[in-house]
């Protein structure tokens, strides 16, 4: 392989891991992750890639720590760390330079310092470096990939799910624009491939279905959906609250509901991903366009019907329903 200073790391590859297509950047810490070890008052935010991660992380972020400084200084990918993200073995130094030098123009020196350690550390070790807690944390894994001592110390879970239609609408214009991402093709080949299970960690269906089966068996799991998110934040605050058992002031809930409004958190470089090197913006905004129903501008009707076919085969659990439109 040969390194171009100027340029960014190469696509991944997908590959079969354990059944589930992923690529090396979540694969490569496997046995740091596996035995990881949780706390008690550890709570973990699972979902779907592009399924409202960073909506709902910084309204966790919110509730626990509130206004302060780090809000201005602290990317939300520092203050809730992923799990299973793992760079150091391809981000040589050669790629930190290139990405240093490209985000010297965007970002403050201390932003910058922040972002080299970042880059160098991975997900695991980050958790552990949290100042804060409870340390709230993220993953994407499928439910059977998560570390078992997360249900062994009975940690909270707030597992989010986003219907499949913009779920791949949002993932497609993610992969084309995220470097650190198999390439995207053209949007009828990854409707295809995202159909079949063939997108980073797999099938959506087996990721929505197996985190649904877990809260049957799971007191401490709280399955919420970014279209009721969409409908009435403050409700779903109000949700969150109850499930983590915090009290918060009516004030303080309205605070949060609208600090993490999209537009709000769009213009904010903490929580926009602006100081991402990765992201080509000039392609793709990480903030898209936080709607339900931006399908419709995308799927034409044959692949509408023959999504839905396919959907009809693999969501035969009638108690989990999702919305597509609102
Ligand atoms: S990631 O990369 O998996 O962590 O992405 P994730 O945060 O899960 O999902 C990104 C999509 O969520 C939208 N988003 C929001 N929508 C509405 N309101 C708020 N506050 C909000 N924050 C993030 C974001 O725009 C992405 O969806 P699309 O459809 O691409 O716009």
């Amino acid at each position: 392989m040969s390194f171009d200073p100027d340029k960014s790391p190469p696509r991944p590859e997908l590959f079969d891991f354990q059944g589930v297509s992923m690529t090396h950047y979540f694969t490569d810490n496997w046995e740091n992750i596996q035995n990881f070890q949780a706390r008690p008052d550890d709570i973990l935010i699972a979902t779907y890639p592009k399924a409202g991660t960073t909506w709902v992380s910084y309204i966790l972020d919110l509730l626990y720590f509130g206004e302060t400084e780090r809000q201005k200084d602290v990317p939300i990918y520092h203050r809730v760390p992923f799990l299973e993200i793992f760079f150091p073995s391809v981000l040589s130094g050669i790629y930190l330079t290139a990405a240093v030098k490209k985000l010297s123009n965007r970002c403050s020196a201390s932003k910058l310092c922040s972002l080299h350690l970042y880059l160098f550390t991975q997900g695991t070790d980050m958790v552990d470096n949290l100042a804060t807690s409870p340390r709230i944390i993220k993953t994407h894994f499928p439910v059977q990939f998560v570390p078992k001592s997360f249900w062994e110390q009975n940690c909270r879970v707030v597992y989010v799910a986003r219907n499949a239609k913009d779920n791949v609408v949002s993932s497609f214009h993610f992969d084309r624009m995220n470097i650190l991402q198999p390439e995207a093709g053209d949007w009828s080949n990854y409707l295809h491939r995202f159909m079949g299970g063939k997108v980073v960690y797999g099938s959506w269906h087996n990721h929505v279905n197996g985190w649904w089966k877990k809260k049957q068996t799971y007191a401490k799991l709280h399955y919420m959906f970014y279209e009721d998110l969409a409908e009435d934040t403050g409700r779903e605050i109000d949700k969150l609250c109850c499930f983590l058992g915090l009290s918060r002031s009516d004030e303080v809930k309205k605070r949060v509901t609208n600090g993490v409004h999209f537009d709000n958190m769009k213009k904010d470089n903490m929580a926009n991903y602006s100081t991402n090197p990765f992201m080509d913006f000039k392609i793709s905004p990480f903030m898209r366009k936080g709607k339900v129903g931006d399908w419709k501008n995308h799927f034409s009707a044959a692949q509408s019907e023959q999504f839905d076919e396919d959907y009809e085969k693999k969501m035969t659990d009638v108690t989990l329903q999702f919305r597509s439109e609102i």
